[in-house]
């Protein structure tokens, strides 16, 4: 049955396993599962690599900021955040206002790895991949760090991390109805 309670955004870099995770997590919860790629893959019927050759990166991030603002369920779900989400100004105290966000980590070596047959991550495909994914990582590092309780995802089982991010969100779910009701 479908439950309600506060969001959970997952957020983090690329290849820490958001999507993965969160389906996990979604299912133990009794919450609907969303991926942010994927639906604005859905919603505007192009792949994230056409929107980034049509239309350039700042208009798939206002892609981004619409789908948060306005166009996933404003409870029982968890959401995926696509890895550069919350990395325009406000976009992290906008997922805050809406739920709990736990940011996954994982190491440069195992993102490298994790991502070397992806189709839809331009930033990180083509020449040179491992330097474009070190480079980004390190530009955005401040911001995953401060961005909610960090859960490592290197080498462990998906249901110990599943486990983990559960009792996580139990707690700081408790916390933010709280502070929000
Ligand atoms: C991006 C990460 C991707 C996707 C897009 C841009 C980024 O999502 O949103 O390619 O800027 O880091 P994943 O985190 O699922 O790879």
């Amino acid at each position: 049955m479908a439950q309600t309670g506060p969001n959970l955004y997952l957020v983090g870099f690329t290849g820490t396993g958001k999507s993965t995770v969160g389906r996990s997590v979604s299912v133990q919860l009794g919450y609907q599962f969303f991926d942010s790629d994927h639906e604005i893959e859905r919603l505007h019927g192009r792949t994230i690599a056409q929107i980034f050759t049509e239309e350039g990166e700042p208009a798939f991030r206002e892609l981004e900021r619409k789908y948060i603002e306005e166009q996933h369920p404003a409870n029982g779900c968890v959401i995926a955040c696509g890895g550069g989400l919350i990395v325009p100004d406000g976009m992290l105290e906008l997922l805050h206002s809406r739920g709990v966000v736990l940011c996954l980590h994982a190491t440069l070596e195992t993102v490298i790895e994790r991502t070397a047959r992806s189709v839809h991550r331009p930033l990180v495909s083509g020449e040179d991949r491992e330097t474009k994914v070190r480079d980004l990582y390190a530009r955005r590092e401040a911001i995953y760090r401060r961005a909610g309780t960090t859960i490592l995802t290197d080498q462990r089982p998906i249901r110990e991390i599943t486990a983990h991010v559960l009792r996580v969100f139990q707690r700081e779910a408790h916390d933010w109805t709280a502070k929000n009701s």
